[in-house]
């Protein structure tokens, strides 16, 4: 079979969108983005190709898995398998998200637009709503081998919102110009390579026209981009080796880890955290300052990133001694616009809209911060419902722009406090910062139902620096 002049074709078709793009991305880009966010505020779907495709147009990952043994165990290990089966994303689409759909007009597009990115062969195929998990229909494959490897391009000069072609024609598209497989034609592609591929689902604008989720623009802006450090080296490693049977022997094999937030080992030491007390030696009864550094030295992107809506990551600073002194310190206020947002309160309640969509008689809302220690700094960035209340209902979100105190890539951040030394203490204690991240807040998670494992916190980094109280 004559695969060459295929392979031609591909690369021809790949690399004009890129002269038509690329080159004029800056301009392209402003003037669209102006058209998009207008045409699109109202309806989230906007992807032409909902419903065109039958289940059968898709092989399923295991038949791929045959000959790409190893890449098939990582991606199934990966949440890129789990995008519709994992419980919260189940819950938050079919507790909250479906009803909402149903229900308010200007919401209406989420009911595929979830899809679209969670189990896109659904989407595809018109399969809407899916059936739930337990069903057991193959919505449940999630963001499978047979959507990246069968995306042609994307509709949009800066991706966004599910904006991917597909074409699942037998071709799969690839990173290597120079490989064969008998078991089907591959074809070279640009755009598989390109962290363009990532935006079509990583950046999402929500129908009031907010942005919410912005991990690839994001890493653009960052000095990543502009070093040529892609989404694919930091989170699909690459290694020597063969990446299927009968396949050829490379030096840069791209492992399928998808390794982020939800890996612990990935998460941990993202951030480097140092503690500095102005001095060693305190008096009983005197004040010492403490200021503490944290630099995002690892993500190509903000940290948290993605599903900002939910995420935070908070700075615990302790000091203790072995006498039983153990007090959490409050940062010292900064005072820039919707800090208030940015330091726990245990007395603040949010995400009121969650028990209106789930019409819970009297609903008042729940804990704004979880289990969060009262006076610590929180780095995240507030979502706002249309009536100004915090949500974590992404769709719903009309500003998230009052705030945003999140940890940019290479970014340094400053936190001072302040230990009042109680008029008895002495001898040797310790200053102890701990930094913690957790997917959605614990209050948000309970009444939601979420197994704890999906909320848990997770240690990041942590310092101490002991002092000495003397006279
Ligand atoms: C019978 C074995 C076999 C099966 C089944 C198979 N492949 Fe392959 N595939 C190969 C071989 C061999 C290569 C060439 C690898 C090489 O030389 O690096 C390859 C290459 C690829 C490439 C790489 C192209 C490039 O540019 O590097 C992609 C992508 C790919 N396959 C995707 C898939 C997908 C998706 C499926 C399931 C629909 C699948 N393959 C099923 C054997 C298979
Ligand atoms: C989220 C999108 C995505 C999914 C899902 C995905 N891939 Fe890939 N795959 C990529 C990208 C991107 C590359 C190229 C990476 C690069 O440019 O460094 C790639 C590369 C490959 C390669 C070539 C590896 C090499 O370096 O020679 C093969 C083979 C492959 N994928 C097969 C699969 C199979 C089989 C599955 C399902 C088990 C799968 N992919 C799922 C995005 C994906
Ligand atoms: C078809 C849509 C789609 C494409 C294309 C896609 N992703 Fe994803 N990705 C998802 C979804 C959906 C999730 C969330 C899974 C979940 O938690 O439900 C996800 C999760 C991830 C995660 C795990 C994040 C965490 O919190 O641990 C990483 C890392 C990731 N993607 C990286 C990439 C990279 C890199 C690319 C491009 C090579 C890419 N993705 C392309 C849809 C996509
Ligand atoms: C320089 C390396 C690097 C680059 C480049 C990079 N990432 Fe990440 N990414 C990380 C690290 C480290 C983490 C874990 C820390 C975290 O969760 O923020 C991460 C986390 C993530 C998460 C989970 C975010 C969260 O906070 O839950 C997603 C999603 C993700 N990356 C997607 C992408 C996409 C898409 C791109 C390209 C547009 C990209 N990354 C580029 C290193 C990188
Ligand atoms: C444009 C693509 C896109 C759309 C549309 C989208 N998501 Fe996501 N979703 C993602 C990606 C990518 C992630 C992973 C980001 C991260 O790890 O922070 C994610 C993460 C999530 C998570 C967090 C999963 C976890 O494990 O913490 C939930 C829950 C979720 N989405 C539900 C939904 C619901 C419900 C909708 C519809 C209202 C929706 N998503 C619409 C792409 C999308």
């Amino acid at each position: 079979m004559d695969t060459a002049h295929i392979r031609e074709k591909e690369e021809i078709r790949v690399m004009s969108r890129k002269e038509a793009g690329a080159g004029k991305v800056k301009w392209v880009g402003v003037a669209v983005g102006c058209i998009v966010a207008g045409m699109f505020s109202g309806n989230l779907a906007q992807g032409s190709q909902e419903g065109k495709f039958k289940y059968e147009d898709f092989e399923k990952p295991n038949y791929c898995g045959t000959c790409h043994k190893e890449i098939y165990q990582e991606w199934k290990q990966s949440l890129m398998s789990q995008s519709y089966t994992h419980e919260w994303d189940e819950i938050e689409y079919f507790k909250l998200a479906l009803p909402h759909s149903q229900k308010l007009e200007k919401v209406a597009g989420v009911k595929s637009g979830c899809i679209a990115c969670h189990g896109p062969l659904a989407y595809l195929t018109g399969d809407i709503p899916p059936k739930p998990v337990s069903a057991g229909t193959r919505v449940n494959e999630g963001v499978s081998c047979e959507i990246c490897h069968n995306i042609t391009g994307t509709t949009e000069a800066v991706p966004f919102n599910f904006s991917f072609t597909v074409d699942p024609n037998g071709t799969k598209r690839g990173p290597r110009k120079d490989v064969e497989s008998s078991a089907h034609d591959v074809a070279y592609s640009e755009f598989t390579k390109s962290p363009e591929l990532c935006a079509t689902c990583h950046d999402e604008q929500s129908p009031y026209g907010a942005w919410v989720k912005e991990t690839y623009r994001e890493w653009k802006a960052s000095p990543y981009a502009k070093e040529g450090t892609r989404c694919q080296d930091c989170h699909m490693y690459h290694a020597p080796g063969k990446s299927g049977l009968g396949g050829k022997e490379w030096n840069n094999i791209a492992h399928h880890v998808f390794h982020g937030s939800h890996v612990p080992s990935k998460l941990g030491g993202t951030v480097d955290v140092a503690v500095y007390p102005l001095k060693q030696t305190v008096a009983p009864g005197s004040e010492l300052p403490i200021r503490i550094e944290l630099f995002n030295g690892k993500a190509g992107h903000f940290i948290p990133s993605g599903s900002t809506e939910e995420r935070m990551f908070w700075l615990e600073v302790r000091v203790k001694d072995e006498k039983g002194l153990d007090a959490i310190l409050p940062v010292i206020p900064k005072g820039f616009v919707g800090e208030e947002f940015t330091i726990a309160d245990s007395k603040a309640v949010a995400y009121q809209a969650m028990g209106e969509i789930m019409e819970v008689p009297g609903y008042k809302g729940v804990s704004r911060d979880g289990i969060v220690p009262d006076g610590s700094r929180i780095f995240r960035r507030p979502f706002f419902d249309p009536q100004g209340r915090m949500t974590i209902c992404q769709w719903y979100t009309a500003d998230n722009t009052k705030v945003d105190y999140r940890i940019g890539p290479r970014e340094t951040k400053i936190e001072n406090f302040t230990w009042k030394v109680p008029e008895g203490a002495s001898g040797k204690v310790t200053v102890e910062a701990r930094l913690f991240y957790t997917q959605v807040p614990s209050s948000v998670g309970e009444f939601m139902g979420v197994p704890p494992s999906e909320y848990a916190p997770i240690l990041v980094n942590e310092a101490t620096v002991a002092v000495n109280v003397a006279k």
